[in-house]
């Protein structure tokens, strides 16, 4: 049977990424106006000619070349990459505008260079003049690696075939597009087929290749939504601009644990990592103000000291604010509900904030107690013993529940000189926990 060319026509959307038969004003699935572009397709019939893919066990699939990791130079990215940078694999990494991307990029470059790595940066976003005066402050010497100042994703496919680096950066996936699509760079039709092309240049030749992203002020990546799909790991970079700390986040991993955190400081000569985290996010706290209680996380396999400070004051408003920076907003509510009818506390007149020091997101249960005790601390002026941790989810009848990692939590807790605590062992409800630091 002859194969026949159809076309069809489809309007798809450039924030998220879903098609409609016909044009319309707004977006059904995410609510953004005037974002629908046409996009057409060929379709052929379901008769195909030509040789036919085999199908094969997953005995014979050769894993060896694919998955050898090596190492990006830098711990705390290896951490998060799930153990290094697995050839082939396309890694997304988002953040608010000066974050640090390029920063970051730029150093692991380096450090792939020196490891003896063949590394392609395509700068889309930045002139080289501009990549040479960050190279310069960053003490990294211009001739480790390949600068390619290319907007055009075909032809930097047909770079990275010739030239077959071991690493491909894309300094932004906004700003690089094809000619071949009529539509905006950072549209829809320009991301998905600029991904796609990206995607079959790595696999077919084991290049890793690092996106950066943009993100938006709701926090997920300018353009389509579709990005996040095509690619195997999204991590975000975060933190507070003005602060130092910066948390690199897995937030999806096909090869490894989305809950790792590399965690960096941006001092004057880039990115350096935090050996000892917990000491850094716990330096300046003042162990003598009420509302204030050390945390130990347990993001992923490492433990980590964090201060989460509450505040409270009587509300000017006809209902009270409640604002969290740092962790969910609906999970302080049912915690002030909880605290409200557990240990009668009059919290329907008070404003209540939290804040989680560093610019750090908890989202582990773990820390309700932590949370709980700093508000109650806050509202009643108790200063904390400054030597005392405290962690364990809390139900809604007050109740202390056990959380994972007990020990590993202790363990790092005594290790900077934390040596009280309370925990689901040592308190088995809300009441029980207020008690002991009356005491
Ligand atoms: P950059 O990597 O350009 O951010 P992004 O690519 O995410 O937009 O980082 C820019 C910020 O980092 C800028 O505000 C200056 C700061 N910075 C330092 O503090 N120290 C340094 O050594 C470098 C290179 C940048
Ligand atoms: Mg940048």
């Amino acid at each position: 049977m002859k194969a026949s060319l159809k076309k069809i026509t489809q309007y798809v959307c450039n924030n998220c990424g879903d098609s409609f038969p016909k044009w319309q004003g707004k977006c059904e699935s995410c609510g953004s106006w005037n974002t629908l572009v046409e996009m057409s397709f060929a379709k052929t019939s379901n008769n195909k000619s030509g040789p036919l893919t085999e199908p094969i066990t997953l005995a014979e699939v050769d894993t060896k070349n694919t998955f050898q990791r090596f190492g990006a130079g830098i711990d705390e990215l290896d951490r998060v990459l799930g153990g290094g940078v697995v050839p082939g694999s396309i890694v997304l990494i988002g953040g608010d505008p000066g974050i640090g991307k390029s920063t970051l990029v730029l150093q692991m470059a380096a450090e792939l260079s020196r490891a003896g790595k063949k590394v392609l940066y395509v700068a889309g976003e930045e002139s080289p003049e501009q990549i040479k005066l960050r190279s310069e402050r960053l003490k990294i010497s211009g001739n480790l690696f390949q600068l390619l100042p290319e907007t055009d994703v075909d032809l930097v496919a047909q770079v990275a075939r010739r030239d077959k680096p071991d690493v491909l950066i894309i300094d932004s996936i906004q700003t690089i597009a094809s000619s071949e699509i009529p539509s905006a760079p950072g549209g829809v039709a320009q991301i998905t087929y600029t991904a796609s092309v990206l995607q079959d240049v790595a696999k077919k030749n084991h290049i890793a290749t690092f996106l950066i992203g943009h993100v938006t002020k709701e926090g997920s990546f300018a353009g389509p939504k579709v990005l996040e799909h095509l690619v195997d790991t999204v991590l975000y970079f975060e933190g507070e601009k003005t602060g130092p700390a910066r948390i690199l986040r897995s937030h999806k991993n096909r090869f490894g644990a989305t809950s790792e955190m590399g965690i960096f400081e941006m001092v004057d000569g880039g990115l350096s990592q935090v050996k000892n985290p917990s000491a850094m996010l716990l330096s300046e706290m003042n162990v003598d103000a009420p509302g204030t209680v050390v945390f130990p996380a347990l993001e992923g396999t490492r433990p980590l000291l964090v201060e989460i400070q509450a505040l409270t004051s009587t509300t000017s408003f006809p209902s009270p604010r409640r604002v969290s920076y740092g962790t969910d907003i609906n999970r302080l509510h049912l915690l002030l509900a909880v605290l409200s009818r557990r240990l009668n506390l009059n919290l329907a007149t008070q404003d209540v904030y939290i804040n989680i020091v560093g610019g750090l997101k908890i989202t582990e249960p773990a820390a309700d107690l932590a949370i709980c005790l700093a508000i109650y601390s806050a509202l009643k002026g108790i200063v904390l013993p400054k030597d005392l941790v405290v962690f364990g989810e809390v139900g809604l009848s007050g109740e202390i529940r056990k959380v994972r990692g007990i020990k590993e939590r202790l363990v790092e807790a005594k290790k900077l000189g934390y040596t009280k605590e309370i925990t689901p062992e040592t308190a088995k409800t809300l009441f029980d926990a207020v008690s002991k630091l009356k005491k």
